[in-house]
């Protein structure tokens, strides 16, 4: 694991403007995100959330502004971005598995690209993958297609921890799941990241995830981070986009719920 004190910065993404064609989507924006913790990345559809996600990973390089995860510049080709890649682990917003591929070797692909890791030992790091995210050896010969909602999101974040990553980032990764499968999910996000000490970029809408689970919050609007912070902090924070979402019906419901928990 990389040096780095708890509570300390792990990304920080400054001045950072994304843009394509004239659709500016950020526009000097600021977030920095805290090492142990699952900050929640939560706003309106179409505000720039994958993006984000995308540029923090190294993916989309930004129009303007820097990043640095982990102490490094993603994009810099001196550094080395392979290296890198491999202390985080990504959970894409549709999750793809390859339909062509079993469960296993889904979970295998990544060692095998990434680090060379094949044959019996892959195979074992595997299936402690799939175990890890809390389903059984059997479920290693299965095509993706035949799983469930809820077991294609463990097998994808499974995937995602192939390789023992610091930092995991999830893009909704409750989205399409029933109510109970994205509790559970949650419940196994918060033991994952308890139990391994993995940091969590989690993109979400989901009000459940992000009272229960989520110990920093950061808000996209109006191509920025408008407010970032404990929940206690956003929720106090007056803008109609944060008071109309968390403050709605949903809103009052779950905090309810959770405040008689
Ligand atoms: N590859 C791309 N090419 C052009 N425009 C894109 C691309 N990816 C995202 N966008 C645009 O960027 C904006 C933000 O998209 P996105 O980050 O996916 O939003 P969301 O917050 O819903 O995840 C949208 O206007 C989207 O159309
Ligand atoms: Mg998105």
């Amino acid at each position: 694991m990389t040096d780095i004190p708890a509570n300390q910065a792990i990304i920080v993404v400054e001045n950072l403007r994304s843009q394509f064609g004239t659709n500016l989507v950020h526009d000097d924006l600021n977030l920095t995100i805290e090492k142990g913790v699952i900050t929640g990345i939560v706003g309106g559809s179409g505000t720039g959330k994958s993006v984000l996600l995308r540029t923090m990973t190294g993916l989309k390089k930004p129009e303007a502004g820097s990043v640095k995860i982990l102490g490094v510049n993603p994009f810099s080709e001196t550094k080395g971005g392979l290296g890198l890649a491999r202390k985080w682990g990504v959970l894409f917003q549709d999750g793809a598995l390859f339909s062509s591929l079993s469960v296993l070797d889904n979970i295998r692909l990544p060692m095998k690209e990434q680090l060379g890791i094949h044959g019996q030992f892959a195979q074992e790091l595997a299936y402690m993958k799939l175990f890890l995210v809390g389903l059984d050896w059997t479920v290693g010969q299965l095509m993706p297609s035949e799983l469930s909602g809820g077991m294609r999101k463990r097998v994808a974040l499974a995937r995602a921890l192939a390789l023992d990553p610091e930092i995991l980032f999830l893009d909704e990764p409750t989205s399409g799941l029933d109510p109970i499968g994205a509790e559970k999910f949650d419940e196994l996000l918060l033991e994952l990241t308890h139990a391994l000490g993995i940091s969590v970029v989690m993109i979400t809408h989901d009000l459940d995830s992000i009272f229960k689970i989520c110990g920093n919050v950061a808000v996209l609007a109006d191509g920025k981070v408008i407010v970032d912070g404990k929940l206690d902090k956003i929720l106090k924070f007056d803008h109609p986009w944060v008071q109309e979402y968390f403050g709605g019906a949903r809103g009052r419901q779950v905090q309810a719920q959770q405040q008689n928990k």
